[in-house]
């Protein structure tokens, strides 16, 4: 028999039943709804809602059914429709009629706010130890690569020369962000909806700062039309998760081209890679594969919360019951990318030979070679067109800038001299670099000391 027997005259239909049950994925929430409703009974004891021996007795009886929950003894039903009705169900059978009294001035509407919020809040700290641990990753492959010259792109054509170790502290500064949104997020959902009721509290004295505060909460929401009816801290979360997928999934497609024979800047670890069934040469690197597809799923779920709260009138609607899943979900993944990319990234190995060489042959030095000339009193712009010209005709001879003779360059400009030749050589184009921020040994030092700071300082 259903709760709400009293207002109907008929059974539900078994479809509707099954169509309405949430059950199925929610009872990941038994512990945030016992925690919730332990706080709730406290709260009513102290209030004398209810008596408080009652209260104890609510109290008593829940803690028991987690700990048989957590010791598997427990089976849910479709019938109950969802977690808070199953352990409000099961609490009633064991202690009798003291459980009955434990949903008053309570809704299902503040009491699965309080579930979904006390579950993200706990999941947003260990999703942030997991980026603080691939950034300390990206601050030892840094460390170890001041000197490896590689080239930097744009538009995928080598560009300027740069040093692996500054292309990783590029990726730790995404990843800084990315905690601090995170951070962000939780200051901004750190406040308790549980008293809001259905939508409207309730006009029993409830103390909703004392259940906010045994929560762990900051303080009680302040609008109980809003609590209930706010999803905005999971889509904010959700388009946090996605921004650092997006992260994730840059980083990963580097890697895929890196690993590329045509590349091969770096060689990942076999425990780190996965062969073909069919073509025995083949090494391939699934795991970076796998999380740039995975991208799609986090961003998918940002989507459904958007695309579900749209248009919903105040306050509760049955709609927001489709939020869990994608929740879910997406920290799940995300809880699944970290540790595996920042263990990929742990074991690669870096090539730097292969990257000298691409550094070498693709022009980078082009623009160094137009400063060259601007620092001997040329415009700029004059010495772009010169030095256009220049790899013009390397281009059609199979030269570089540095193979050029000097009777080469001076055939174009008598203000080239022997120096030209330090001037364009990859080491010094890095190391003259040392703007804040640069590519310069130096620069790319101060990079990872303040993101050793970062991690140092966000690290509880
Ligand atoms: N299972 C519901 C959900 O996840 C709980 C709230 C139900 N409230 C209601 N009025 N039907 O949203």
């Amino acid at each position: 028999m259903k709760l709400w027997a009293g207002r109907f005259q008929k059974e539900t239909d078994t479809l509707v039943n099954d169509f309405n049950s949430s059950i199925g994925f929610d009872a990941r929430l038994y512990q945030q709804d016992i925690r919730g409703s332990i706080a709730h009974a406290a709260m009513l004891g102290k209030q004398g809602i209810i008596e408080e021996h009652e209260a104890e007795k609510i109290i008593e009886g829940l803690k028991a059914i987690l700990a048989d929950i957590e010791d598997g003894k427990v089976e849910f039903s479709m019938d109950n429709e969802d977690i808070h009705m199953n352990i409000e169900a099961m609490l009633t059978q064991r202690i009798g009629d003291a459980g009955k009294r434990l949903h008053t001035a309570r809704s299902r509407n503040d009491q699965v706010a309080v579930d979904t919020r006390l579950y993200v809040k706990e999941e947003i700290p260990a999703i942030i130890k997991q980026v603080l641990d691939l950034e300390q990753v990206l601050v030892k492959k840094a460390e170890a690569n001041l000197d490896t010259v590689m080239p930097g792109y744009t538009h995928l054509q080598r560009a300027q020369p740069t040093t692996f170790a500054h292309y990783m502290m590029a990726y730790a500064n995404m990843f800084k962000r990315d905690v601090t949104r995170l951070e962000d997020c939780l200051a901004r959902l750190d406040e308790c909806p549980l008293g809001a009721g259905a939508l409207a509290t309730s006009t029993y004295p409830v103390d909703r700062f004392q259940t906010a505060h045994a929560l762990g909460f900051h303080k009680p929401t302040d609008n109980s039309m809003d609590s209930v009816s706010d999803r905005d801290y999971a889509i904010e979360l959700m388009a946090d998760l996605s921004i650092l997928m997006m992260h994730l999934s840059r980083f990963s497609e580097e890697i895929v081209l890196w690993c590329s024979w045509e590349f091969k800047y770096v060689d990942l670890d076999d425990a780190y890679s996965t062969g073909s069934s069919i073509m025995p040469q083949k090494k391939n690197p699934d795991v970076a594969e796998l999380v740039r597809g995975k991208t799609g799923r986090v961003y998918g779920a940002l989507v459904t919360l958007l695309t579900m709260m749209k248009s919903l009138p105040l306050a509760y609607n049955k709609d927001m019951q489709e939020d869990k899943e994608a929740i879910f979900d997406a920290i799940d993944t995300v809880e699944l990318c970290l540790p595996v990319f920042a263990a990929m990234v742990d074991t690669l190995t870096v090539r730097p030979k292969n990257m000298a060489k691409a550094a070498a042959g693709g022009f980078i030095n082009a623009t160094d070679c137009a400063d060259y000339l601007t620092k001997k009193g040329l415009p700029f712009r004059e010495a772009y067109m010169i030095v256009g010209r220049l790899v013009n005709m390397c281009i059609k001879s199979g030269d570089t800038l540095d193979t050029l003779t000097l009777k080469d360059f001076r055939a174009i400009s008598s203000l080239f001299d022997e120096d030209v030749y330090d001037a364009l050589a990859l080491k010094t184009c890095v190391n003259e670099r040392k703007v804040y921020g640069g590519p310069a040994k130096e620069s790319v030092q101060k990079q990872i000391e303040l993101i050793r700071q970062f991690v140092g300082e966000h690290t509880k």
